[in-house]
């Protein structure tokens, strides 16, 4: 009995050798990837020879989403960008003129107060900048953590999504007020799937 115990024993040990020696060293296309510690995902970021951070505001959560997916491709370490004081649904509110963001947005310059700065940013090389489209344009508080941080001479991916606007104005105007950053094309990332991340990712850098 004893030997039995020892010889499934022995063939579990030996099946899990084999499963362990068919891993690919980059599991990046596994369903799980996204889920694996940033030692998996940092391959490519570093392959690339680029530390990567992924910088994003959200007010609901649906740029947040697009910022880790981008941060599971490339291996970026993800960087929350936080108002002082968080956005209620109230400030939100664009029918109403008078609400936080729509007087934020109508003074182009205002600077909605961030908590927070990412650590080393010297580091990294590449940035993606991610924020939801408001009014056609990226929110001031984009401008505030942009002259908080100085990403002067690195190479900046703006990302955004929206209610269906494109992303074209606010790249045009973010180019504009800040021609000493190396801006990239950005993308409106509504309903991408993951392989199109995955490739647009890879075409960055
Ligand atoms: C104040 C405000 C202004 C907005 N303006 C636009 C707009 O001009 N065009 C558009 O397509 N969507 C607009 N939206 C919708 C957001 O861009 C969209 O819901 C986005 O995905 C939200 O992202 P978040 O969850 O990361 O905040 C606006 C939303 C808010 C709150």
């Amino acid at each position: 009995m004893n030997r039995f115990i020892a010889f499934i024993f022995v063939s579990i040990l030996a099946l899990a050798a084999v499963a362990c020696a068919q891993t690919k060293p980059n599991a990046a296309s596994d369903a799980n990837a996204g889920k694996e510690t940033a030692a998996v995902d940092k391959a490519p970021s570093e392959a690339s020879g680029s530390k990567i951070l992924v910088a994003y505001f959200s007010a609901t959560g649906v740029t947040e989403k697009a910022a880790q997916q981008i941060a599971d491709a490339t291996g970026g370490t993800l960087y929350k960008i936080q108002p002082e004081t968080p956005y209620s649904d109230a400030d939100l509110d664009w029918h109403n003129e008078q609400s936080r963001s729509s007087v934020e947005m109508a003074d182009k310059a205002s600077r909605p107060a961030i908590a927070g700065k990412p650590e080393k940013l010297e580091e990294y090389s590449v940035v993606y900048l991610g924020f939801p489209i408001w009014w056609y344009t990226a929110p001031t508080i984009i401008n505030t953590f942009i002259e908080a941080n100085s990403l002067n001479g690195k190479t900046v991916i703006p990302f955004a999504t929206s209610g269906g606007s494109t992303i074209d104005k606010a790249c045009a105007d973010l180019k504009t007020a800040y021609p000493e950053i190396n801006w990239k094309e950005g993308r409106l990332l509504n309903r991408v799937t993951e392989q199109e991340l995955k490739d647009w990712t890879a075409s960055q850098h």
